[in-house]
């Protein structure tokens, strides 16, 4: 696989297989990542990987208290600015939509989309989550890194046959995901990312995701014609 097929075939995968991850693949994979750029060469990226009963446990007790918060408990970053428009907020909706048109799943149908929305917190079946962490104290920049880092972990995962879904939904909320992984305070949640193999016929996994074209976000100058 190239760089090209490994960008291509990636997407958020929201329908695992039953089918475990070699842990020596993954361990590969987040090793080859340590080599993502990074401003300053700061790397300000953490991790904490967990799978089976500590997946389990950790799944269980989220989803009592996301029952008990269904509107989200404490967080620590707003997932999406104030004031989202134009592109950004039609692209936001339009995947939703196209999501749950894939399901048939209807625009009324709350308890439906509602869940669907909650197999987020079964990791949409895979065997093992990536959660992320930086210091509180770092910035826009470092976030960007972060990003990268985590395009970098989601390439190689391809490479290696596996598939991932980022998923921010945890930071909404982040302080109880920090404090059943023991993350201090000193520390901000970003996301996890739920990995493993896709199930390649599931509606939700083959439906387009659009994308905006390069006129509407690049401009080129000097280059004639
Ligand atoms: C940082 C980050 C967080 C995301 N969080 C979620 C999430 O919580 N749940 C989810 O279903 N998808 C999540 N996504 C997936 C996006 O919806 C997806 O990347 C986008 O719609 C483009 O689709 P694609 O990844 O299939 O190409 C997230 C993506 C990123 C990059």
């Amino acid at each position: 696989m190239d760089v090209t097929q490994a960008v291509t075939s990636r997407r958020s995968i929201r329908h695992f297989l039953d089918k475990p991850v070699d842990p020596a693949v993954l361990k590969q994979v987040l090793e080859t990542a340590r080599r993502s750029p990074s401003g300053g060469n700061t790397q300000p990226w953490n991790a904490i990987v967990l799978t089976g009963q500590p997946l389990a446990d950790f799944t269980a007790e989220m989803k009592r208290r996301v029952a008990a918060a269904p509107k989200g408990g404490e967080t620590e970053y707003d997932i999406y600015p104030e004031g989202l428009e134009g592109r950004h907020e039609r692209e936001r909706v339009g995947v939703g939509e196209s999501m749950y048109g894939a399901l048939e799943i209807a625009r009324e149908d709350k308890a439906a989309r509602i869940g669907q929305m909650m197999r987020n917190f079964d990791s949409f079946g895979a065997p093992v989550q990536l959660f992320t962490y930086t210091r509180k104290y770092m910035g826009p920049p470092q976030w960007s890194d972060m990003g990268m880092w985590l395009q970098t972990i989601m390439l190689l995962l391809r490479e290696a046959g596996l598939d991932s879904c980022p998923q921010e939904i945890w930071a909404q909320w982040g302080l109880d995901v920090k404090e059943l992984l023991g993350i201090d305070d000193a520390h901000i949640f970003f996301c996890g990312m739920a990995i493993g193999h896709r199930d390649p016929a599931h509606a939700v996994n083959r439906f387009d995701v659009s994308r905006a074209s390069l006129d509407e976000t690049v401009e080129w100058r000097g280059f004639g014609g």
